[in-house]
């Protein structure tokens, strides 16, 4: 069997990211920053990694400061070079994308993340295509999508990032349908947005990183023209699961959801602990505050 490349990634950020209101009123969430990085910045770096070429934006109204984070800056890196700042000119440098390398599709309306991925199917065509959801923040040694690239260059069809969650938090991830368990590898034979623990065929659940194939798009078409409120990626990627083509990755890393404030808070403190030139200080920081805490208690 000859697995194609993927090297078209969509990124979909065209949510109205009311879990972090007030500041999204004027921010995109993709936007803030985890430590000194927007998110948007890790999901590139990690597209990169994986070998992707192509990177398709799905925006909406309000996301213009997303678009100018990507255009380069001549008048910063003059004024950089001037002062000698040639480490923050390099790392100005490395958020710069080639001319070209960027597309930009608007989803008009908020209708969900099925119907967001629909809007880019004339950009991705006829081709496998990896979709990354900037607010799922994973910290691995290997970049997640790179991982399930190479994975998926053995298996081809469909495959999604699974990770184990509690049981009573089933019902805020899609969740798998175990075929056959192979470890790292699962294949699926279905797939259940948001179930009720009492209903979740399983507990591993589906996080922001997705390879799909182009008939992913074929039925979220079929969707689009059926559907009154929100339209599923879950589902059209369920659909492929009763003939054997879609995989669960369980993938090395920890991943944050950035989505969440919760989430966030987690993983600023353990991006900042993770930085050479902050650990120290932000570690006696964090070290001081819980000993203020106990002592509190
Ligand atoms: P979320 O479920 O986190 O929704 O979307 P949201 O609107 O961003 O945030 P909240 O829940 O209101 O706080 C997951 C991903 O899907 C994109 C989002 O931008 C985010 O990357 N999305 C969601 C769309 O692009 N369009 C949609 O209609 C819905």
């Amino acid at each position: 069997m000859k697995i194609k490349k993927v090297t078209k990634a969509v990124f979909p950020v065209a949510g109205m990211g009311t879990r972090f209101l007030p500041a999204t009123k004027s921010i995109p969430k993709e936007i803030m920053t985890l430590v000194d990085r927007p998110l948007i910045q890790y999901a590139i770096d990690e597209a990169r990694a994986a070998g992707i070429k192509d990177f398709i934006f799905v925006t909406s109204r309000g996301k213009s400061a997303l678009e100018d984070y990507f255009d380069h800056s001549p008048e910063l890196e003059t004024a950089l070079k001037r002062a000698g700042k040639t480490d923050l000119l390099e790392i100005l440098k490395s958020t710069n994308m080639d001319s070209g390398a960027i597309a930009y599709v608007r989803q008009n309306r908020a209708m969900g993340l099925g119907h967001a991925v629909w809007c880019a199917r004339k950009l991705v065509g006829d081709e496998p295509f990896a979709v990354l959801l900037p607010d799922d923040v994973i910290a691995a040694e290997k970049p997640c999508l790179q991982q399930m690239v190479e994975a998926y260059a053995e298996t081809g069809g469909n495959m999604v990032a699974a990770m184990e969650v509690a049981p009573h938090r089933t019902s805020s991830y899609g969740v798998l349908d175990i075929d056959q368990d192979n470890g790292m590898i699962v294949r699926a034979k279905g797939m259940v947005e948001k179930p009720k623990p009492q209903e979740a065929p399983s507990n591993l659940a589906v996080i922001g990183r997705y390879i799909l194939s182009p008939k992913i798009m074929t039925n979220l078409n079929k969707m689009k023209q059926g559907a009154g409120g929100e339209i599923q990626l879950t589902d059209a990627i369920a659909e492929e699961a009763a003939s054997g083509k879609v995989f669960g990755y369980r993938f090395r890393g920890q991943r944050y959801d950035c989505g969440s404030k919760a989430g966030f808070l987690q993983a600023t403190v353990a991006f900042g602990l993770s930085r050479p030139d902050l650990c120290e200080e932000f570690g006696a920081y964090l070290h001081d505050m819980m000993a203020l805490q106990k002592a509190a208690q």
